[in-house]
């Protein structure tokens, strides 16, 4: 080793653990049924897949850098202003974008405790200091929340549907939260399951930015689109601050095959349309099957589950986790304390749930 050199990373990072994603392997299984990364059970629209095999014979060639057809058939199907809209790699990026953008040293970022497990990465790496606020059992307080702003916030972070507990902040909690917060505060949405929330008084965080100047929003193609492999994501805010974004995001912020993919699949509403049925049927009949075997459910507005293994239901969640990959079922297992005694499961194809339900039945049964 060369005794000269002493390179070293900023000290906060070594803060920052592994986030872990979703196993998708398991040994003795060549397709095991992956219920851990809340992809979508029905995979890309028909037409999305024809139009991306046709863009990868472009793909010697750089991408589009102009946004602006993407951003068109966005928002006419979403009914909202293209020119505030900017674009990345998936929702995840443009979240650390954004967050590096309104906070730094010295500054606060407050997420809720159990909310989605990047929230503190994303502001240890913008080298700011992330603030848990309590919940009340798996869903948002915003009185907690507002408890927490003081002098340094700068953001306040909550993802609308969350994950992983899949509730939900109606639209007046959303509003009275925005309206309590310091003009100087940046309120982010992140609504990468927004397009599953069925209920009356789930409320868009678009609106919010058509109202307010201090509100985006971001979303994803991952989730209802099926694309997460593709890597797109968008936000939603003041033309002001999506231009920042821009600016000093990737050259080129989306693949050739995500960006003609993505119009195809924002145009296939048909397709939308079956994936939030069958989305629908199978979160309602998880709910009623795991109930019945005795385990609390958190109710869900996004495509995945978060079950709750009590300890008069007579098996932990450890040993169900073991038992479901023993039979070929992953499901999302996370190693922080309030998620010990839970398991989230993302809805899969008919086939995968019929079989997810069997293997449970027989387990918890022989309690
Ligand atoms: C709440 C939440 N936000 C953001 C993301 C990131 O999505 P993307 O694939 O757009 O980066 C996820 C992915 O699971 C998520 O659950």
């Amino acid at each position: 080793m060369d005794s000269q050199i002493s390179i070293a990373p900023k000290p906060v990072l070594e803060t920052i653990d592994y986030y872990m994603v979703g196993i998708s392997k398991l040994d003795g299984f060549e397709k095991p049924i992956k219920l851990s990364s809340n992809e979508s059970a029905l995979g890309m629209s028909p037409m999305a897949i024809e139009a991306g095999m046709k863009s990868i014979k472009r793909g010697h060639l750089y991408p589009e850098v102009d946004t602006a057809r993407l951003a068109a058939a966005i928002g006419a199907s979403y009914r909202l202003n293209p020119k505030r809209m900017a674009f990345g790699p998936g929702s995840d990026e443009l979240l650390q974008r954004i967050v590096n953008a309104f906070a730094g040293p010295g500054e606060e970022l407050i997420h809720s405790k159990n909310a989605y497990m990047q929230f503190p990465i994303y502001a240890k790496l913008a080298g700011a200091s992330p603030v848990a606020a309590d919940d009340a059992d798996f869903s948002y307080s915003v009185d907690a929340i507002l408890q927490q702003v003081g002098d340094r916030t700068r953001i306040v972070l909550l993802a609308n549907p969350d994950n992983p507990s899949g509730t939900y902040l109606s639209g007046s909690e959303i509003r009275r939260l925005h309206q309590h917060l310091p003009g100087s505060v940046l309120l982010i949405i992140d609504a990468a399951y927004e397009e599953y929330a069925q209920v009356d008084d789930y409320e868009s965080g678009t609106q919010l930015v058509h109202e307010f100047d201090n509100v985006i929003v971001t979303r994803t193609f991952s989730k209802v689109h099926g694309m997460a492999g593709l890597r797109l994501g968008w936000c939603y805010g003041p033309e002001w601050v999506v231009e920042l974004i821009t600016k000093i995001g990737p050259s080129f912020p989306v693949n050739c095959v995500a960006y003609s993919a993505g119009i195809a699949s924002i145009e296939d509403a048909e397709f939308t349309e079956k994936v939030l049925a069958h989305n629908e049927q199978w979160i309602h009949t998880l709910t009623s099957e795991f109930n019945q075997l005795g385990l609390t459910t958190y109710p869900s507005q996004t495509n995945f589950l978060l079950v709750g293994f009590p300890l008069d239901c007579g098996r932990s969640a450890a040993e169900t986790n073991h038992y479901l990959n023993s039979n070929g079922i992953i499901p999302r297992q996370f190693a922080v304390p309030d998620y010990l005694d839970k398991l989230r499961f993302t809805v899969g194809t008919d086939a995968e749930m019929y079989k997810t339900i069997d293997v449970m039945q027989q387990f918890m049964r022989s309690a």
